[in-house]
Protein backbone atom coordinates (compact mmCIF):
# COMPACT_ATOMS: atom_id res chain seq x y z
CA UNK A 1 0.00 0.00 0.00
CA UNK A 2 2.70 2.06 0.77
CA UNK A 3 4.76 1.21 -2.32
CA UNK A 4 1.75 1.57 -4.25
CA UNK A 5 1.14 5.65 -2.99
CA UNK A 6 4.52 6.86 -3.26
CA UNK A 7 4.48 5.43 -6.97
CA UNK A 8 1.15 7.18 -7.48
CA UNK A 9 2.65 10.62 -6.19
CA UNK A 10 5.85 10.00 -8.35
CA UNK A 11 4.44 9.42 -11.35
CA UNK A 12 1.95 12.21 -11.24
CA UNK A 13 5.05 14.43 -10.86
CA UNK A 14 6.69 12.62 -13.38
CA UNK A 15 3.60 13.16 -15.85
CA UNK A 16 3.08 16.67 -15.42
CA UNK A 17 7.15 17.20 -15.25
CA UNK A 18 6.93 18.57 -19.46
CA UNK A 19 2.98 19.57 -19.40
CA UNK A 20 3.59 22.71 -21.60
CA UNK A 21 0.09 25.17 -20.55
CA UNK A 22 0.86 28.24 -22.81
CA UNK A 23 2.46 28.76 -26.18
CA UNK A 24 4.98 31.40 -25.77
CA UNK A 25 6.23 32.92 -28.66
CA UNK A 26 9.86 33.52 -29.20
CA UNK A 27 10.06 31.09 -26.29
CA UNK A 28 12.77 28.06 -26.48
CA UNK A 29 10.07 25.03 -27.10
CA UNK A 30 10.99 21.59 -25.93
CA UNK A 31 9.13 18.77 -26.90
CA UNK A 32 7.87 15.98 -23.89
CA UNK A 33 11.18 14.56 -23.90
CA UNK A 34 12.67 17.91 -22.67
CA UNK A 35 14.64 18.46 -26.33
CA UNK A 36 14.41 21.34 -28.35
CA UNK A 37 11.91 21.47 -31.10
CA UNK A 38 13.73 21.64 -34.50
CA UNK A 39 10.77 21.80 -36.96
CA UNK A 40 11.96 24.76 -39.10
CA UNK A 41 9.99 26.63 -42.32
CA UNK A 42 7.09 23.67 -41.59
CA UNK A 43 3.60 23.63 -40.90
CA UNK A 44 0.84 22.01 -38.85
CA UNK A 45 -1.86 19.74 -40.40
CA UNK A 46 -4.85 18.01 -37.94
CA UNK A 47 -5.85 14.61 -38.91
CA UNK A 48 -9.20 13.98 -36.32
CA UNK A 49 -8.14 15.29 -33.02
CA UNK A 50 -4.17 15.49 -33.43
CA UNK A 51 -1.79 17.28 -35.00
CA UNK A 52 1.47 16.63 -36.84
CA UNK A 53 4.24 19.66 -37.49
CA UNK A 54 6.32 18.96 -39.51
CA UNK A 55 9.28 21.01 -40.54
CA UNK A 56 13.44 20.98 -40.91
CA UNK A 57 16.19 19.98 -38.45
CA UNK A 58 18.87 21.80 -39.55
CA UNK A 59 22.08 20.52 -37.91
CA UNK A 60 20.94 17.14 -38.84
CA UNK A 61 21.38 18.17 -42.34
CA UNK A 62 17.95 19.77 -42.87
CA UNK A 63 16.15 16.90 -42.90
CA UNK A 64 11.98 16.67 -42.77
CA UNK A 65 11.27 16.27 -39.00
CA UNK A 66 8.11 15.00 -36.75
CA UNK A 67 6.82 15.96 -34.03
CA UNK A 68 2.67 15.18 -32.69
CA UNK A 69 0.26 16.56 -30.10
CA UNK A 70 -2.99 16.66 -29.48
CA UNK A 71 -3.03 20.21 -27.40
CA UNK A 72 -0.70 22.35 -29.82
CA UNK A 73 1.51 22.94 -26.74
CA UNK A 74 2.77 19.20 -25.70
CA UNK A 75 4.63 18.07 -28.63
CA UNK A 76 6.04 14.13 -28.81
CA UNK A 77 8.83 13.95 -30.66
CA UNK A 78 8.13 10.90 -33.74
CA UNK A 79 11.50 11.66 -35.47
CA UNK A 80 13.24 12.10 -38.32
CA UNK A 81 10.63 11.00 -41.56
CA UNK A 82 13.53 9.46 -43.38
CA UNK A 83 17.53 8.67 -44.62
CA UNK A 84 16.80 9.25 -48.37
CA UNK A 85 17.00 12.68 -48.16
CA UNK A 86 19.04 16.24 -47.16
CA UNK A 87 19.00 19.66 -48.14
CA UNK A 88 14.82 19.81 -47.74
CA UNK A 89 13.59 23.23 -47.28
CA UNK A 90 10.04 23.79 -45.89
CA UNK A 91 8.74 20.49 -45.91
CA UNK A 92 4.99 20.26 -45.98
CA UNK A 93 2.51 17.20 -45.95
CA UNK A 94 0.31 16.30 -48.75
CA UNK A 95 -2.33 13.71 -48.41
CA UNK A 96 -3.87 11.66 -51.62
CA UNK A 97 -5.43 8.68 -52.52
CA UNK A 98 -5.22 7.67 -48.74
CA UNK A 99 -1.31 8.12 -48.70
CA UNK A 100 0.95 11.01 -46.92
CA UNK A 101 3.59 12.24 -48.91
CA UNK A 102 6.22 15.29 -47.69
CA UNK A 103 6.93 17.41 -49.86
CA UNK A 104 10.44 20.36 -49.84
CA UNK A 105 12.15 21.87 -51.75
CA UNK A 106 16.29 20.29 -53.37
CA UNK A 107 18.38 21.70 -55.13
CA UNK A 108 14.97 24.09 -56.55
CA UNK A 109 13.12 21.56 -57.36
CA UNK A 110 10.34 19.49 -55.62
CA UNK A 111 10.86 16.57 -53.77
CA UNK A 112 8.43 13.76 -53.00
CA UNK A 113 8.63 11.29 -50.24
CA UNK A 114 6.11 8.81 -49.35
CA UNK A 115 4.92 7.00 -46.33
CA UNK A 116 4.45 3.52 -45.62
CA UNK A 117 1.49 3.46 -44.46
CA UNK A 118 -1.64 5.30 -43.75
CA UNK A 119 0.02 7.84 -41.32
CA UNK A 120 1.47 10.57 -41.46
CA UNK A 121 3.48 9.79 -38.06
CA UNK A 122 6.31 7.84 -39.79
CA UNK A 123 10.38 8.08 -39.82
CA UNK A 124 10.26 5.42 -42.71
CA UNK A 125 9.02 7.89 -46.46
CA UNK A 126 10.66 6.73 -48.81
CA UNK A 127 11.48 8.96 -52.35
CA UNK A 128 9.19 8.57 -55.24
CA UNK A 129 8.77 10.28 -58.41
CA UNK A 130 11.43 12.43 -60.08
CA UNK A 131 12.29 15.43 -58.92
CA UNK A 132 9.97 18.43 -60.57
CA UNK A 133 10.46 21.91 -61.64
CA UNK A 134 7.38 24.15 -62.05
CA UNK A 135 4.90 23.78 -64.73
CA UNK A 136 4.18 25.16 -67.24
CA UNK A 137 7.84 26.72 -67.76
CA UNK A 138 9.75 25.09 -65.37
CA UNK A 139 10.83 27.57 -62.90
CA UNK A 140 12.89 26.53 -60.64
CA UNK A 141 11.53 27.82 -56.64
CA UNK A 142 12.94 28.29 -52.99
CA UNK A 143 10.29 28.71 -50.58
CA UNK A 144 6.79 26.73 -50.97
CA UNK A 145 3.69 26.14 -49.09
CA UNK A 146 0.70 24.16 -49.46
CA UNK A 147 -3.27 25.15 -49.23
CA UNK A 148 -6.23 22.38 -48.93
CA UNK A 149 -9.18 24.36 -50.11
CA UNK A 150 -12.91 23.51 -48.42
CA UNK A 151 -13.68 20.97 -51.20
CA UNK A 152 -10.37 19.12 -50.68
CA UNK A 153 -8.28 20.59 -54.09
CA UNK A 154 -4.87 21.17 -53.13
CA UNK A 155 -2.71 24.09 -54.02
CA UNK A 156 1.27 24.42 -54.37
CA UNK A 157 2.34 27.54 -53.20
CA UNK A 158 5.79 28.31 -54.27
CA UNK A 159 8.51 31.56 -54.84
CA UNK A 160 9.32 30.86 -58.24
CA UNK A 161 13.44 32.41 -59.18
CA UNK A 162 11.91 34.61 -61.54
CA UNK A 163 10.37 36.85 -58.54
CA UNK A 164 7.13 35.22 -59.14
CA UNK A 165 4.93 34.13 -56.58
CA UNK A 166 2.97 31.07 -58.32
CA UNK A 167 0.16 28.92 -57.41
CA UNK A 168 0.07 25.39 -59.07
CA UNK A 169 -3.02 22.17 -58.88
CA UNK A 170 -1.42 19.51 -57.10
CA UNK A 171 -2.56 16.35 -58.92
CA UNK A 172 -3.60 13.40 -56.98
CA UNK A 173 -2.40 9.92 -58.55
CA UNK A 174 0.13 8.00 -57.36
CA UNK A 175 2.65 9.86 -56.48
CA UNK A 176 1.33 13.46 -56.69
CA UNK A 177 2.56 15.85 -59.21
CA UNK A 178 2.51 19.36 -59.35
CA UNK A 179 -0.39 20.39 -62.19
CA UNK A 180 -1.71 23.27 -64.31
CA UNK A 181 -0.68 27.06 -62.72
CA UNK A 182 -3.61 28.80 -61.66
CA UNK A 183 -2.25 31.80 -60.69
CA UNK A 184 1.45 34.30 -61.05
CA UNK A 185 1.81 36.97 -58.59
CA UNK A 186 4.75 38.62 -60.39
CA UNK A 187 6.17 40.09 -56.85
CA UNK A 188 9.22 39.76 -55.34
CA UNK A 189 7.90 37.95 -52.21
CA UNK A 190 8.44 34.41 -50.69
CA UNK A 191 7.74 32.13 -47.58
CA UNK A 192 3.81 31.81 -49.11
CA UNK A 193 1.15 30.78 -46.54
CA UNK A 194 -2.39 30.98 -47.27
CA UNK A 195 -5.86 30.65 -45.55
CA UNK A 196 -9.84 31.06 -46.31
CA UNK A 197 -12.22 33.15 -44.79
CA UNK A 198 -15.70 33.58 -45.69
CA UNK A 199 -15.05 32.62 -48.89
CA UNK A 200 -12.10 34.90 -49.52
CA UNK A 201 -8.43 33.77 -50.23
CA UNK A 202 -5.65 35.44 -47.96
CA UNK A 203 -2.23 34.94 -49.16
CA UNK A 204 0.31 35.59 -46.37
CA UNK A 205 3.90 35.96 -47.68
CA UNK A 206 7.48 37.75 -46.71
CA UNK A 207 9.59 39.99 -48.78
CA UNK A 208 13.08 38.75 -49.65
CA UNK A 209 15.52 39.90 -46.89
CA UNK A 210 17.27 36.54 -46.17
CA UNK A 211 17.42 35.07 -42.73
CA UNK A 212 16.59 38.60 -41.27
CA UNK A 213 13.13 39.53 -40.48
CA UNK A 214 10.85 42.27 -42.70
CA UNK A 215 7.02 43.31 -42.31
CA UNK A 216 4.86 40.55 -43.52
CA UNK A 217 2.12 41.28 -46.22
CA UNK A 218 -1.17 39.91 -46.77
CA UNK A 219 -2.64 39.55 -50.48
CA UNK A 220 -6.31 38.56 -51.26
CA UNK A 221 -8.24 37.47 -53.70
CA UNK A 222 -12.27 36.14 -54.02
CA UNK A 223 -10.96 32.94 -56.40
CA UNK A 224 -7.82 31.29 -55.99
CA UNK A 225 -7.09 32.20 -59.57
CA UNK A 226 -7.32 35.93 -58.75
CA UNK A 227 -7.44 38.44 -59.37
CA UNK A 228 -4.53 39.02 -56.14
CA UNK A 229 -4.91 42.59 -54.65
CA UNK A 230 -3.46 43.72 -51.36
CA UNK A 231 0.14 43.71 -50.00
CA UNK A 232 -0.55 45.20 -46.47
CA UNK A 233 1.47 44.70 -43.35
CA UNK A 234 0.09 41.62 -40.90
CA UNK A 235 1.95 43.27 -38.24
CA UNK A 236 2.92 46.96 -36.95
CA UNK A 237 5.85 47.75 -39.76
CA UNK A 238 8.37 48.95 -37.34
CA UNK A 239 8.40 45.06 -35.50
CA UNK A 240 9.06 43.27 -38.93
CA UNK A 241 6.16 40.75 -37.81
CA UNK A 242 7.55 40.54 -34.29
CA UNK A 243 10.85 39.59 -35.59
CA UNK A 244 9.53 36.48 -37.56
CA UNK A 245 8.80 34.77 -41.30
CA UNK A 246 5.92 33.54 -42.28
CA UNK A 247 5.99 29.69 -42.42
CA UNK A 248 1.78 28.22 -42.82
CA UNK A 249 -1.24 29.10 -41.62
CA UNK A 250 -3.25 26.96 -39.28
CA UNK A 251 -7.03 26.58 -39.15
CA UNK A 252 -8.64 25.35 -35.86
CA UNK A 253 -12.71 25.19 -35.90
CA UNK A 254 -14.36 25.15 -32.96
CA UNK A 255 -17.45 25.05 -31.65
CA UNK A 256 -18.46 29.09 -31.64
CA UNK A 257 -14.95 30.43 -33.31
CA UNK A 258 -12.64 29.58 -36.50
CA UNK A 259 -9.06 30.94 -35.40
CA UNK A 260 -6.58 30.92 -37.95
CA UNK A 261 -3.09 31.16 -36.79
CA UNK A 262 0.26 32.06 -37.95
CA UNK A 263 2.99 29.73 -37.85
CA UNK A 264 6.34 31.58 -38.50
CA UNK A 265 10.33 31.43 -38.02
CA UNK A 266 12.21 33.66 -35.64
CA UNK A 267 15.77 32.99 -37.60
CA UNK A 268 19.08 33.51 -36.21
CA UNK A 269 21.30 35.02 -38.49
CA UNK A 270 22.28 31.52 -40.36
CA UNK A 271 18.81 29.82 -39.88
CA UNK A 272 20.44 27.69 -37.52
CA UNK A 273 18.63 24.86 -35.09
CA UNK A 274 19.08 27.92 -32.73
CA UNK A 275 15.97 29.36 -34.31
CA UNK A 276 12.99 30.20 -32.58
CA UNK A 277 9.16 30.33 -33.65
CA UNK A 278 6.38 32.56 -33.32
CA UNK A 279 2.93 31.45 -33.53
CA UNK A 280 -0.12 34.12 -33.12
CA UNK A 281 -3.90 34.31 -33.40
CA UNK A 282 -5.01 35.92 -36.75
CA UNK A 283 -7.81 38.72 -36.71
CA UNK A 284 -9.42 38.65 -39.95
CA UNK A 285 -11.42 41.60 -41.31
CA UNK A 286 -13.87 40.43 -44.39
CA UNK A 287 -14.96 44.32 -44.59
CA UNK A 288 -11.25 45.32 -44.70
CA UNK A 289 -9.51 42.44 -46.41
CA UNK A 290 -6.84 42.30 -44.25
CA UNK A 291 -5.37 39.89 -41.98
CA UNK A 292 -3.65 41.20 -38.12
CA UNK A 293 -1.64 39.29 -36.06
CA UNK A 294 -2.86 39.46 -32.21
CA UNK A 295 0.49 40.15 -30.07
CA UNK A 296 0.36 38.00 -27.11
CA UNK A 297 3.85 36.84 -24.95
CA UNK A 298 1.34 33.88 -23.89
CA UNK A 299 -1.81 32.63 -25.19
CA UNK A 300 -3.55 29.24 -25.77
CA UNK A 301 -6.82 28.26 -27.70
CA UNK A 302 -9.56 26.28 -26.27
CA UNK A 303 -9.95 23.53 -29.29
CA UNK A 304 -13.26 22.65 -28.03
CA UNK A 305 -14.61 25.76 -28.61
CA UNK A 306 -11.94 27.94 -31.10
CA UNK A 307 -11.28 30.40 -28.81
CA UNK A 308 -8.00 32.26 -28.28
CA UNK A 309 -7.59 32.21 -24.21
CA UNK A 310 -4.58 35.19 -23.16
CA UNK A 311 -5.18 36.54 -19.87
CA UNK A 312 -5.02 36.96 -16.47
CA UNK A 313 -2.86 34.11 -15.64
CA UNK A 314 -0.63 35.88 -13.61
CA UNK A 315 -0.07 34.35 -10.42
CA UNK A 316 2.53 37.02 -8.29
CA UNK A 317 3.11 40.15 -9.62
CA UNK A 318 6.69 41.58 -8.13
CA UNK A 319 7.18 45.58 -9.44
CA UNK A 320 10.57 46.55 -10.19
CA UNK A 321 10.65 49.27 -7.13
CA UNK A 322 9.64 46.67 -4.86
CA UNK A 323 12.75 44.76 -5.70
CA UNK A 324 16.63 45.43 -4.07
CA UNK A 325 18.17 48.11 -6.12
CA UNK A 326 22.18 47.36 -6.42
CA UNK A 327 24.33 50.32 -7.70
CA UNK A 328 23.08 53.25 -9.37
CA UNK A 329 19.32 52.51 -10.99
CA UNK A 330 16.80 54.86 -10.18
CA UNK A 331 13.02 54.12 -8.50
CA UNK A 332 10.32 55.80 -10.31
CA UNK A 333 7.03 55.17 -9.05
CA UNK A 334 6.82 50.99 -9.53
CA UNK A 335 9.21 50.93 -12.09
CA UNK A 336 13.03 51.04 -11.96
CA UNK A 337 15.14 53.36 -15.02
CA UNK A 338 18.65 53.42 -15.77
CA UNK A 339 19.85 49.60 -15.28
CA UNK A 340 22.99 49.71 -16.10
CA UNK A 341 25.74 47.25 -16.10
CA UNK A 342 27.07 48.47 -12.80
CA UNK A 343 23.28 48.22 -11.38
CA UNK A 344 20.59 45.44 -10.96
CA UNK A 345 17.13 44.87 -9.25
CA UNK A 346 17.30 41.70 -7.20
CA UNK A 347 13.62 39.91 -6.50
CA UNK A 348 13.47 37.49 -3.46
CA UNK A 349 10.81 35.28 -2.15
CA UNK A 350 9.72 34.45 -5.75
CA UNK A 351 8.01 30.93 -4.70
CA UNK A 352 8.15 28.26 -6.86
CA UNK A 353 7.18 24.40 -7.15
CA UNK A 354 10.08 22.59 -8.29
CA UNK A 355 7.45 20.07 -9.81
CA UNK A 356 8.13 21.57 -13.39
CA UNK A 357 9.59 24.66 -15.11
CA UNK A 358 7.49 27.91 -14.92
CA UNK A 359 7.01 31.03 -16.92
CA UNK A 360 8.51 34.23 -15.56
CA UNK A 361 7.44 37.26 -17.99
CA UNK A 362 10.15 39.95 -17.79
CA UNK A 363 8.63 43.11 -18.56
CA UNK A 364 11.43 45.76 -19.61
CA UNK A 365 12.14 48.40 -22.27
CA UNK A 366 16.18 48.90 -23.59
CA UNK A 367 17.31 52.79 -25.03
CA UNK A 368 19.17 50.91 -28.01
CA UNK A 369 18.56 47.10 -28.46
CA UNK A 370 21.77 47.01 -30.66
CA UNK A 371 23.85 48.26 -27.37
CA UNK A 372 23.38 45.72 -25.24
CA UNK A 373 21.03 42.51 -23.67
CA UNK A 374 19.64 41.78 -20.35
CA UNK A 375 20.41 39.09 -18.18
CA UNK A 376 19.28 37.31 -15.44
CA UNK A 377 20.83 35.28 -12.45
CA UNK A 378 18.46 32.66 -11.02
CA UNK A 379 19.70 31.88 -7.10
CA UNK A 380 22.88 33.25 -7.41
CA UNK A 381 24.15 30.84 -10.71
CA UNK A 382 26.26 32.56 -13.36
CA UNK A 383 24.10 35.48 -15.93
CA UNK A 384 21.97 34.15 -18.83
CA UNK A 385 20.81 36.37 -21.67
CA UNK A 386 17.10 36.70 -21.64
CA UNK A 387 17.62 36.45 -25.86
CA UNK A 388 18.46 33.27 -24.75
CA UNK A 389 15.54 31.90 -23.50
CA UNK A 390 13.24 33.49 -25.50
CA UNK A 391 14.25 35.45 -28.89
CA UNK A 392 11.69 38.63 -28.61
CA UNK A 393 14.23 40.07 -25.39
CA UNK A 394 14.88 43.30 -26.40
CA UNK A 395 12.37 43.92 -29.51
CA UNK A 396 8.89 43.15 -27.39
CA UNK A 397 8.57 44.68 -23.90
CA UNK A 398 7.02 41.45 -22.15
CA UNK A 399 9.68 38.34 -22.49
CA UNK A 400 8.17 35.21 -20.89
CA UNK A 401 11.21 32.78 -19.93
CA UNK A 402 10.83 29.24 -18.55
CA UNK A 403 12.78 29.02 -15.64
CA UNK A 404 13.59 25.84 -13.16
CA UNK A 405 12.89 27.37 -9.87
CA UNK A 406 13.40 25.36 -6.78
CA UNK A 407 10.78 24.96 -4.32
CA UNK A 408 10.03 27.41 -1.87
CA UNK A 409 12.05 31.21 -1.97
CA UNK A 410 14.12 31.85 -5.22
CA UNK A 411 16.18 34.72 -5.70
CA UNK A 412 16.22 36.68 -9.15
CA UNK A 413 18.66 39.18 -9.93
CA UNK A 414 17.68 41.34 -13.57
CA UNK A 415 20.66 43.05 -14.63
CA UNK A 416 22.26 44.04 -18.05
CA UNK A 417 25.51 43.42 -20.41
CA UNK A 418 26.95 46.34 -22.57
CA UNK A 419 27.85 45.58 -26.35
CA UNK A 420 31.50 47.44 -26.76
CA UNK A 421 31.10 49.67 -23.88
CA UNK A 422 28.02 51.22 -25.27
CA UNK A 423 25.82 53.36 -23.72
CA UNK A 424 23.12 50.64 -22.72
CA UNK A 425 20.45 50.58 -19.92
CA UNK A 426 16.91 49.32 -19.21
CA UNK A 427 13.99 49.91 -17.92
CA UNK A 428 12.39 47.34 -15.82
CA UNK A 429 8.63 47.80 -14.74
CA UNK A 430 8.16 44.46 -13.23
CA UNK A 431 8.24 40.93 -13.61
CA UNK A 432 5.70 38.04 -13.18
CA UNK A 433 5.45 34.09 -12.25
CA UNK A 434 3.50 31.44 -13.19
CA UNK A 435 2.79 29.08 -11.51
CA UNK A 436 2.30 26.49 -14.76
CA UNK A 437 5.36 25.86 -17.38
C1 LIG B 1 1.87 14.64 -24.21
O1 LIG B 1 1.27 14.01 -25.35
C2 LIG B 1 1.52 12.61 -25.42
C3 LIG B 1 0.88 12.12 -26.69
O2 LIG B 1 1.29 12.85 -27.79
C4 LIG B 1 0.96 11.91 -24.23
O3 LIG B 1 1.34 10.54 -24.28
C5 LIG B 1 1.51 12.52 -22.96
O4 LIG B 1 0.86 11.98 -21.84
C6 LIG B 1 1.31 14.02 -22.94
N1 LIG B 1 2.01 14.56 -21.81
C7 LIG B 1 1.50 15.49 -21.06
C8 LIG B 1 2.38 15.90 -19.94
O5 LIG B 1 0.41 15.99 -21.27
C1 LIG C 1 -11.14 48.33 -40.84
O1 LIG C 1 -10.70 49.61 -41.28
C2 LIG C 1 -11.24 50.67 -40.51
C3 LIG C 1 -10.83 51.98 -41.18
O2 LIG C 1 -9.44 52.01 -41.39
C4 LIG C 1 -10.72 50.55 -39.08
O3 LIG C 1 -11.27 51.59 -38.29
C5 LIG C 1 -11.13 49.20 -38.51
O4 LIG C 1 -10.54 49.03 -37.23
C6 LIG C 1 -10.66 48.09 -39.41
N1 LIG C 1 -11.17 46.82 -38.91
C7 LIG C 1 -10.39 45.77 -38.72
C8 LIG C 1 -11.05 44.56 -38.12
O5 LIG C 1 -9.21 45.75 -39.01
C1 LIG D 1 -17.96 35.68 -41.79
O1 LIG D 1 -19.32 35.87 -42.03
C2 LIG D 1 -20.13 35.68 -40.89
C3 LIG D 1 -21.57 35.78 -41.32
O2 LIG D 1 -21.75 36.89 -42.16
C4 LIG D 1 -19.74 36.71 -39.84
O3 LIG D 1 -20.50 36.51 -38.67
C5 LIG D 1 -18.29 36.57 -39.51
O4 LIG D 1 -17.88 37.59 -38.62
C6 LIG D 1 -17.46 36.65 -40.76
N1 LIG D 1 -16.07 36.37 -40.43
C7 LIG D 1 -15.09 37.16 -40.74
C8 LIG D 1 -13.76 36.68 -40.34
O5 LIG D 1 -15.24 38.21 -41.33
C1 LIG E 1 -2.08 30.31 -10.79
O1 LIG E 1 -2.99 30.83 -11.77
C2 LIG E 1 -3.73 29.83 -12.45
C3 LIG E 1 -4.55 30.52 -13.54
O2 LIG E 1 -5.21 31.64 -13.06
C4 LIG E 1 -4.61 29.08 -11.45
O3 LIG E 1 -5.31 28.05 -12.14
C5 LIG E 1 -3.72 28.46 -10.38
O4 LIG E 1 -4.52 27.85 -9.39
C6 LIG E 1 -2.85 29.54 -9.72
N1 LIG E 1 -1.94 28.91 -8.79
C7 LIG E 1 -1.74 29.37 -7.56
C8 LIG E 1 -0.73 28.65 -6.76
O5 LIG E 1 -2.35 30.34 -7.14
C1 LIG F 1 24.13 43.76 -8.35
O1 LIG F 1 24.78 44.99 -8.48
C2 LIG F 1 25.63 45.28 -7.39
C3 LIG F 1 26.14 46.69 -7.59
O2 LIG F 1 26.79 46.82 -8.84
C4 LIG F 1 26.76 44.25 -7.35
O3 LIG F 1 27.57 44.47 -6.23
C5 LIG F 1 26.15 42.85 -7.24
O4 LIG F 1 27.17 41.86 -7.34
C6 LIG F 1 25.15 42.62 -8.34
N1 LIG F 1 24.47 41.36 -8.09
C7 LIG F 1 24.37 40.42 -9.03
C8 LIG F 1 23.69 39.15 -8.62
O5 LIG F 1 24.80 40.56 -10.16
C1 LIG G 1 22.98 52.10 -30.54
O1 LIG G 1 24.12 51.32 -30.26
C2 LIG G 1 24.96 51.09 -31.36
C3 LIG G 1 26.02 50.07 -30.91
O2 LIG G 1 26.67 50.52 -29.73
C4 LIG G 1 25.52 52.39 -31.85
O3 LIG G 1 26.33 52.17 -32.98
C5 LIG G 1 24.36 53.33 -32.21
O4 LIG G 1 24.86 54.59 -32.56
C6 LIG G 1 23.41 53.47 -31.03
N1 LIG G 1 22.25 54.21 -31.46
C7 LIG G 1 21.83 55.31 -30.82
C8 LIG G 1 20.59 55.94 -31.35
O5 LIG G 1 22.42 55.74 -29.86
Amino acid sequence: MKFGATFAVLSSLLSTALAVSFIVPGAVWTDTSGAKILAHGGHVIQVGSTFYWLGYGAAAGVIPNIYQSTDLMNWSHIGFATNQVSGMYRPKFVSSGGKWYIWGQVNREIVTLVAPGSTPASTAYTLTGSPALLPPDARSFSDMGVFVDDNGASYFLSSADSNNLQINNINAGTPITIGTRVADIGASIEAPGMLKANSTYFLVVSQKTGWSANPDKVYWAPAISGPWSGGTDIAPESTNTYNSQNSAELKITGSSATTYVFLGDIWDSTGSDASNYEWLPITVSKANQTLTLQDHAMWTVNLGTGVVVSSNFVNTTFNAADGIIGGSAVINKRAVHNITPSSNVTFTNVLGNALEKQWVAFEYTVNNRTAGEAHISVNGEPPIMLSALNSRAGHRSTVPVALALKEGPNTITFGVEAIDGGDFAAHLERIQVFDDY
